[in-house]
């Protein structure tokens, strides 16, 4: 067991992997690649680059289909997900379209009904209109995935824990499911709130693991990037040709910025563990919340799974303040550490009500059934002091709760 983490958070996840913060501080980085013998790699920006002769080049040609700064970031993350590739682009939208090209039109999708706006957005209003057979599935249920699986479906695309309800999504399982169903379908796990440090989807059976970059991995909240994971040689070749075809590629500064960010990610998601946790056992314990959604809690549905599966949970925490959507509101807007802001990952506490805010786009229809509603409130627990962020919360559902609400009364 990794001494970072509490007895008391420990208890029952996976053991840690090994090396992990060794990996992330070396793999990639080594100074002998570069002439200057440089320890932290440079930012390389020229386009374009000097071939001793026609054809013969170092490798380097045209800074879209290689670039020296991308090459250490994607080998670095190869590292932590103990894959053997890892291709790098310029947001994690820009790496779910061009996984989708690995499809064609005709060809089917399932999609977990609970995903962030922008995959939800992408699927069911840009890729069903390229002809692609697009349909939602909530994969925590695995006879539901099992019906929903065609003769067509090549390729399944999860997140777990979803976003923003955290469903939790046993890996293994779905990857056995579908690849029985058949071995060519490609399962793709979206592990941008767990990471590298707390879940290697590849290692459970996915054929792809990929990263909205932007979240944790880049842990700044001053990148936009997508990364994607593979073990399989073919993948990879068709990747890596639709990187440079398609042309989504991040900037060479990006790719520094993340890089750096990394080196880090095993202590950041370690004190994000430690702050979340103490955040929703604290919102657990508040009369003034209806229900907490944290999978590390004991309390999550799916907790069990998660302990087998992850080494640890992130800073993400959802809950249903008690009253309507103006508790929700006051609670909002009263927060002066939280800011309030859409997005996830990074140094600073934010919240948001996924509703009206990250998820406004998702329709009305899909977000009541998932229990998207108005008193629904997401947390990314940041990297502050836990006192500081436990006094923050406390003072504004104080704040909420001023507001008549017959409930409300009630209990206080
Ligand atoms: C889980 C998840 N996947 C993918 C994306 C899309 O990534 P990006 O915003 O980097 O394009 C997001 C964005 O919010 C996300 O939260």
């Amino acid at each position: 067991m990794d001494q970072n983490h509490s007895p008391e958070e420990q208890s029952g996840f996976c053991t840690p992997f090994k090396s992990f913060a060794t990996k992330a501080i070396h793999v990639g980085q080594e100074p002998e690649q570069w002439k200057s013998m440089a320890v932290v790699p440079p930012i390389s920006l020229s386009t374009t680059f000097k071939q001793h002769g026609p054809g013969n080049h170092t490798g380097f040609e045209y800074s879209r289909s290689g670039n020296p700064t991308r090459n250490c970031l994607e080998k670095a993350v190869a590292a932590l997900d103990d894959a053997k590739y890892c291709v790098a682009f310029a947001s994690g939208m820009a790496a779910a379209v061009t996984i989708t090209h690995l499809l064609k039109a005709g060809e089917g999708i399932i999609i977990m009904d609970d995903v962030n706006r922008g995959t939800n957005c992408y699927f069911q209003r840009i890729a069903v209109e390229f002809g692609l057979d697009v349909s939602l599935v909530d994969c925590s249920k695995l006879n539901l995935l099992k019906a929903a699986l065609k003769a067509n479906t090549k390729l399944v695309w999860i997140e777990t824990p979803s976003n923003p309800t955290m469903k939790v999504v046993d890996i293994q399982a779905c990857a056995d499911l579908v690849h029985e169903h058949n071995k060519d379908t490609v399962v793709v796990f979206d592990n941008t709130f767990m990471t590298a440090y707390f879940q290697r989807p590849l290692a459970l059976g996915a054929d792809i693991c990929m990263y909205s970059a932007t979240k944790y991995m880049n842990g700044h909240s001053d990148v936009l990037m997508g990364l994607v994971s593979v073990n399989r040689d073919d993948l990879y070749e068709r990747l890596k040709f639709l990187q440079n075809a398609l042309g989504g590629v991040p900037s060479p500064f990006d790719c520094f910025l993340c890089n750096r960010g990394l080196k880090m990610l095993h202590l950041r998601m370690e004190r994000h563990f430690k702050n979340a946790l103490a955040a929703a056992k604290f919102l657990e314990a508040n009369s003034r919340v209806e229900r907490v959604i944290f999978p590390g809690l004991p309390s999550h549905p799916q907790h069990e799974v998660v302990k087998r599966q992850c080494t640890g949970c992130p800073g993400m925490i959802s809950f249903y303040i008690k009253g309507k959507l103006e508790h929700a509101t006051t609670f909002l807007k009263s927060l002066k550490l939280f800011l309030l802001a859409g997005s996830l990952g990074g140094n600073e506490s934010l919240a948001g009500i996924p509703a009206i805010m990250t998820h406004v786009s998702v329709p009305e229809k899909e977000r009541k059934e998932l229990g998207i509603t108005d008193t629904l409130i997401r947390l990314s627990v940041g990297l502050e002091d836990e006192a500081d962020i436990i006094e923050d919360l406390q003072q504004a559902l104080a704040a909420a709760v001023s507001i008549r609400h017959p409930t409300l009364l009630l209990s206080h």
